[in-house]
């Protein structure tokens, strides 16, 4: 293995340095914030470990800790930056270089956090941080880090963070009781650090792009047990009535994707001159084919043809937009039924934050059958206390400044501006707009990116997300009729 020299003034003054990033101040940890945290946290157990680190001052405690911390960080290689919350200087927890071994070229990090912050990101900000400091300032080559295997929430910021789960390691460290746990270890190498960095860089963007490729290709291996088991693959049908550009194209997008999954999919085209009796029994038949699992009806139809009876006819297990009145009805009364592919969209990009949803204030602008309505019932399924706004709402700044999550779904250009969010709301644009040849959403991306903790951009936000869930609703409604 070939050494590789690293600056040594550098290396001296790793754990020194002070690291900024956008919500989060990483400074030189001191024992006042060990005595801090000890007081303020209700995590008292992970502080003791940190209180117990300085070794004679308050060991009362836990004297086999101790020990055991001692042998862990009796080592002048050790490095801990204390991270504070600039928007209130709170400390929220401390991030550490445990082992640095310049020889290897390999640092180990470590964190501790203020479980009242748990989701926000935070602590994945602060390991970014810390992983592109020693990749790009210290130049090392390889990080690690390892946690208690039975906190899945750890090993959530690693992933995000762009560090890679290598394996388990069995029974490597013993808790204060004396029991031997086994630790989950991750890995992160400079060259992976590059491919993603930009990603990381822009760790409050949620990429419906992103997400999506994951949600599609966990569909695509659904669909191969599927078939294995079964011997068929879901088969959607969508109904194209006239030649709307904008529709084809949408159509051809949904196609496509069904293909990729290893799905089947037929577009059926029918003039727009089609008669409602026509394509009544177009869904009737496709009702009754056993290898038919999904209907899509393109909306909107011709205006000789009455939308609401069109989606009463599809068969409600084979309705994967979500529309029939029974699968709406599921929705608002909280019950198991095909979700509207948007809505589901949406509800997966908030999940995909780790942001608890209960007890959260959420507004919804725009009260659209389609979007608006179906999300609010989403949110409030998830015990957020939820606001729905329109064209009639005469306070909509004043809502929207007190929203933790605010939805907009109203098809008006940047009409949610920076003075109306409120500092570290999740933003989901839903809106599509048109404004010189480009898409825009409803939300003025530019200013209110700085102030959320989340945004979803527009394109390559909801748009790829409302197709990997119709997916998905294929994918359900193929269960529900092979397994009846
Ligand atoms: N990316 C995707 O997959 C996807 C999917 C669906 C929709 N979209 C986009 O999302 C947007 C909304 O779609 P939609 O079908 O829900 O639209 P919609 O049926 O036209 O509903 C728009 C809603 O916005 C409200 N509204 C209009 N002006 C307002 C204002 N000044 N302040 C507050 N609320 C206002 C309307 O209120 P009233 O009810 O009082 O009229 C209505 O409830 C569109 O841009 C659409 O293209 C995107």
């Amino acid at each position: 293995m070939s050494i590789v020299s690293i600056d040594a003034a550098l290396l001296r003054d790793v754990g020194t340095r002070t690291l900024q990033t956008k919500r989060l101040t990483l400074r030189p940890f001191r024992y006042a914030d060990a005595q801090a945290m000890y007081e303020n946290w209700a995590c008292k157990r992970a502080v003791t470990e940190y209180v117990t680190w300085q070794p004679h001052q308050r060991v009362e405690e836990t004297e086999a800790l101790l020990d055991h911390w001692v042998s862990l960080y009796d080592n002048p290689h050790t490095y801990r930056w204390a991270i504070e919350r600039q928007s209130d200087q709170r400390l929220i927890g401390s991030i550490d270089v445990v082992r640095f071994d310049s020889a290897l070229s390999a640092a180990e990090m470590g964190y501790c956090s203020d479980p009242s912050t748990w989701g926000q990101g935070l602590m994945t900000e602060a390991f970014v941080a810390v992983i592109d400091y020693l990749f790009n300032t210290v130049r090392i080559r390889r990080i690690h880090a390892r946690h208690d295997i039975r906190n899945p929430a750890s090993g959530r910021v690693m992933a995000k963070a762009g560090m890679r789960f290598e394996g388990v390691l069995s029974a490597s460290f013993a808790d204060k009781d004396g029991y031997l746990r086994d630790m989950a270890h991750y890995v992160i190498l400079r060259e992976d650090y590059k491919k993603t960095y930009k990603e990381m860089t822009m760790s409050n963007i949620i990429s419906g792009k992103e997400l999506s490729k994951t949600i599609r290709q966990e569909v695509k291996e659904d669909v191969a047990k599927l078939l294995e088991q079964t011997g068929r693959v879901p088969h959607l049908v969508v109904i194209l009535v006239g030649d709307d550009p904008a529709s084809l194209s949408y159509v051809t997008a949904k196609e496509k994707a069904c293909v990729k999954a290893g799905m089947k999919s037929t577009l059926l085209r029918k003039d727009e001159s089609i008669t409602e009796e026509a394509l009544l029994a177009l869904i009737q038949s496709l009702n009754d084919d056993p290898d038919v699992h999904g209907i899509l009806v393109q909306l909107p139809l011709p205006n000789h043809i009455d939308e609401n009876l069109v989606i009463e006819t599809i068969k409600q297990e084979k309705d994967v937009d979500g529309f029939h009145p029974l699968n709406v009805a599921a929705v608002h009364l909280g019950l198991p039924g095909i979700l509207p592919a948007t809505p589901k969209g949406i509800m997966t990009m908030l999940h995909s934050t780790n942001t608890e949803i209960k007890g959260k204030n959420a507004l919804v602008i725009g009260r659209s059958n389609i979007v608006g309505k179906p999300v609010a019932m989403l949110l409030l399924k998830e015990h957020a206390t939820v606001t729905i706004a329109h064209s009639r709402t005469v306070n909509l700044k004043e809502l929207a400044l007190q929203a933790d999550i605010l939805v907009a779904a109203v098809g008006r250009a940047n009409m949610v501006t920076p003075d109306m969010i409120k500092e570290g709301a999740i933003l989901i644009d839903v809106g599509v707009n048109r404004v010189d040849g480009k898409l825009v959403g409803d939300i003025d991306f530019e200013g209110a990116k700085e102030k959320a903790s989340f945004i979803t951009p527009v394109p390559g936000g909801v748009g790829p997300m409302t197709i990997a869930s119709l997916l998905q609703n294929t994918v359900e409604c193929f269960k529900m009729i092979e397994t009846k």
